[in-house]
């Protein structure tokens, strides 16, 4: 089996553990927590099951001594001292908070780190990571002659249960003119950034240097009702961001979020339209596609507050990735290197003879590889 210590446990980390405890080669080792009030609690009923004898710690030293092949790494914000540290104490790592297709350098700097410590470093998730540029880069071969590739959520908000990220972050609630400072853009831009500039790599676009960003508000007419209290007329409601690659100044290629504290008391009237809340993927080519993705968001505003499908397919890409990345040759491995990952059957359709790890040399693993150690 292979042993896997989860980092954090908010939205993404819980689901994480959900899903490591269901998957048939992954085994939870442990869990690092920032909340003192977690320390020493069980992990089975940290998520609501059964207990189950392993017990979350905030101490992140023991963690790293602690013999585990990956650390799927979720706190709420990345902190490369700490990435580092358990790349260098020989664990490999998948996690949603960036690394997706890292720049030259920074790739470099990990690359080394990584084959030192002979492990792996992956960066995978929903959005981005997963339908901004993996979907649209396997849609993009049933087509030929492509000019341009678009990603784009559209999302209530109002199901995202991170308030602090809501409110003091993106600034939902504030006023026009402070949002027009916010530094969400070019901070999400370290992440949707990495989409563009790989799908310009995989499809051989050359990008101008410069990717454009643009950043729109709507305001509320009325007063909304949200999870950071309501929203008074004339505050911010909605935002818009957009990362482009672009050739000579046209748009090419497009990451996009529409994030709305609903549809329904907005100015300028920005609307979800009549597919409602989805993520979209479209290839301009030859033949041309368009895929739509219902199903990730959730019901109701408090169903989403207390399990969000968007954040569940967040960590189960991390979970589903992590047999391959354990297996992939040391160094910072993208969705353009590693083979195709897959996610596994509910227990209830299993057979006896193990998950499909048994048949890894049909997906390009090696089964072996989470039994080595590796180097200090
Ligand atoms: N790429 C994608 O598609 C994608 C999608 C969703 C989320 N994400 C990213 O994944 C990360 C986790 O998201 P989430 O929804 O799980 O967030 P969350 O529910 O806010 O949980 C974050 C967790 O981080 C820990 N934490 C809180 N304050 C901290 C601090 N000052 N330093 C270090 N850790 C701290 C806490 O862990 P404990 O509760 O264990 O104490 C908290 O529960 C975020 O960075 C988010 O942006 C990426």
């Amino acid at each position: 089996m292979i042993r896997v210590i989860q980092w954090a446990t908010g939205g993404v980390g819980r689901a994480a553990i959900e899903g490591i405890l269901d998957h048939p080669e992954l085994e939870l080792a442990g869990a690092w927590v920032h909340s003192a009030d977690k320390d020493g609690r069980d992990l089975g009923e940290l998520v609501g099951r059964p207990p189950i004898g392993v017990r979350a710690t905030t101490d992140a030293d023991r963690l790293l001594a602690m013999q585990a092949d990956c650390v799927l790494y979720s706190p709420f914000m990345a902190d490369t001292e700490t990435v580092r540290a358990i790349l260098r104490s020989g664990k490999n790592i998948v996690t949603p908070l960036g690394w997706f297709h890292p720049r030259r350098a920074e790739r470099q700097r990990y690359d080394e780190l990584c084959r030192a410590a002979g492990v792996t470093l992956h960066g995978t998730g929903i959005h981005p990571g997963g339908i901004t540029e993996k979907i649209p880069l396997v849609v993009s071969a049933l087509s030929g002659a492509i000019t341009e590739v678009r990603a784009e959520e559209f999302s209530d908000i109002r199901t995202y249960g991170a308030p602090e990220v809501v409110r003091d972050w993106m600034l939902f609630g504030a006023t026009p003119e402070q949002a027009a400072t916010s530094v969400m853009a070019n901070v999400l831009a370290g992440g949707y950034g990495q989409s563009v500039w790989m799908i310009a790599d995989a499809l051989g676009i050359a990008l101008d240097d410069q990717l454009r960003v643009t950043h729109e508000v709507a305001v509320a007419t009325a007063p909304i009702d949200s999870p950071i209290g309501p929203i008074a007329p004339g505050r911010v409601a909605a935002q818009r961001f957009r990362w482009q690659g672009t050739v000579r100044g046209t748009p090419v290629i497009t990451a996009a979020v529409n994030w709305f504290m609903g549809a329904e008391n907005l100015d300028p009237p920005w609307t979800f339209g009549p597919a409602g809340e989805r993520y979209e993927v479209e290839i301009v080519g030859d033949p041309g596609a368009r895929v739509t993705f219902t199903g990730m968001h959730a019901h109701s505003a408090a169903a989403g507050l207390v399990r969000n499908p968007g954040i569940v397919a967040t960590a189960m890409h991390c979970v589903n990735s992590i047999p391959y990345v354990v297996a992939a040759e040391p160094g910072v491995r993208t969705y353009l290197d590693l083979p195709l990952v897959a996610g596994r059957a509910a227990a209830s359709l299993r057979g006896t003879g193990g998950g499909p790890v048994a048949d890894a040399s049909l997906a390009g693993v090696d089964p072996d590889a989470a039994r080595r150690t590796p180097p200090r």
